[in-house]
């Protein structure tokens, strides 16, 4: 390994990093990550900080998680990699199969496709669900929609159905015959309307309208995350998805959950159709079905549209669509593994209980630090904090003070993620309560020093 200074000196002169400009990563000296043991990342000059971001959202179990670690040894001795492309499989994905089969018998949820992460769950859904119309004698049904602020990845299909300018009008333009409607977002709406359960009505009444005006037989499939992430962690009313799912069925529609960030318990429910009590024709998965340690995904596929893939006569149901890592013998032991860490750990109760504590801790705050806008969450580890440079306005903050807050947060013992004017909390799920208290201290230190 290089030593310290090259690395510090080199960091974007040969890479470009996602998310970012070029000529700011130039300008802006990134941390840089070395180590990890438990909840803690360690950077390059020695300083140890709770992780408060989890990864990106996926490293559930924390840094440690030996048989995770163990699985994806033994695999890469035994067997590192084979298709699973027509005529070929391999032991550890039909294994894995039938596990994440009976992890998602609740939400009705079957069979399962794997790809290498979200943004291939997501291509991969909205694929099949074009082909299960195509199948059924109505290739008439092309059209998604989608939540504003929603986010799905940015492959071309995820993009369009995104619902953030930041990931759209770069690539412009995108697919057509992708439609959005607003978010259930109580603090900035269209409607102006502050109350969940109303605004839940709302957008449902939008989605309605746009279905109308679309015509429903125009229409493959609505994608939506259960409990919005990327977008500001925006948690719908209790009555907003199952409003969407009775809308989808009675218009044909198949539902689409995006479960990349909130499957596998970081809702304080083992996926966040069953917080919902929903039961959607597809989930995207990724992220934490391998606790980040291996790029891997699933979409898993309920028992109806099943049986229309595995029923059909007329040859139009081979699936023409794949990736070369779909089903990796060495992510699929990851997952596996993962999957009898995160049940052994009931990862739930703690992302229930310590997502809480975190939530209220970050509302004490609000009453401290006029900075605070809104505070979103109160579902597991999914916790958002919208700053603002007045309550009264809603005026977002200058760009510098979230970064402000962050640094010093970071200097004070956590890292915590900017997206915009939101500070984002999603820490691994075995964080204690200490660590918690760790993330509350160092912000409110971050808020502090504005
Ligand atoms: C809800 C959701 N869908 C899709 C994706 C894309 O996943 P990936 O970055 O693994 O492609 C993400 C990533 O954060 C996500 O949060």
């Amino acid at each position: 390994m290089k030593d310290e200074n090259f690395l510090k000196a080199n960091n974007a002169r040969s890479l470009w990093h996602p998310m970012t400009s070029p000529a700011d990563s130039l300008k802006t000296a990134p941390t840089i990550v070395t180590g990890a043991q438990g909840v803690r990342i360690t950077d390059i000059d020695g300083h140890e900080v709770v992780d408060g971001v989890g990864g990106l959202w996926n490293v559930n179990l924390g840094y440690s998680c030996q048989p995770v670690k163990a699985a994806i040894a033994a695999q890469l001795d035994r067997l590192p990699y084979y298709s699973i492309f027509r005529g070929t499989s391999n032991d550890c994905v039909i294994e894995l199969a039938e596990e994440m089969r009976s992890f998602f018998e609740p939400d009705g949820l079957t069979r399962a496709f794997f790809t290498s992460g979200g943004s291939d769950s997501v291509e991969t859904a909205l694929r099949l669900a074009r082909q299960y119309h195509k199948i059924r004698g109505e290739g008439g049904r092309v059209k998604f929609l989608s939540l504003k602020k929603g986010y799905h990845g940015t492959h071309v299909g995820g993009a369009s159905v995104n619902g953030n300018a930041n990931f759209r009008t770069a690539y412009e333009p995108l697919l057509p015959g992708c439609h959005h409607i607003p978010a259930p977002y109580t603090y900035r709406n269209p409607f102006n309307e502050t109350d969940p359960a109303r605004l839940a009505q709302l957008c449902l009444a939008a989605l309605e309208d746009e279905i109308a005006f679309q015509g429903a037989p125009t229409i493959a499939a609505f994608i939506m995350e259960p409990i919005l992430g990327a977008g500001g962690v925006i948690p719908p009313h209790p009555g907003f998805m199952p409003g969407v799912e009775a809308i989808c069925r009675k218009h044909g529609i198949l539902l689409i959950a995006d479960e990349v960030i909130t499957a596998f318990g970081r809702t304080g429910a083992w996926t966040g159709s069953r917080l919902w009590g929903v039961k959607p024709d597809f989930a995207c998965t990724a992220k934490a079905i391998t606790n980040g340690y291996f790029p891997f995904g699933a979409v898993m596929i309920a028992e109806s549209v099943a049986q229309v893939f595995e029923g059909d006569a007329t040859g139009k149901a081979t699936i023409g669509h794949g990736y070369t890592y779909s089903g990796h013998p060495v992510g699929a032991a990851a997952a596996l593994a993962c999957l009898t860490e995160t049940k052994r750990l009931n990862v739930v109760e703690n992302a229930a209980a310590r997502g809480t504590q975190l939530f209220d801790g970050v509302k004490t705050l609000m009453a401290r630090h006029d900075i605070i806008g809104d505070v979103r969450g109160g579902h597991g580890l999914m916790t958002a904090i919208e700053l603002v440079a007045d309550r009264a306005t809603k005026a977002a903050p200058d760009k510098a003070i979230p970064a402000r807050v962050q640094e010093v947060a970071y200097r004070s013992g956590a890292m915590v993620r900017v997206s915009g004017p939101n500070i984002i909390l999603s820490p691994p799920l075995v964080l204690t309560a200490a660590d918690v208290d760790v993330i509350l201290s160092a912000l409110d230190t971050g808020f502090a020093a504005l």
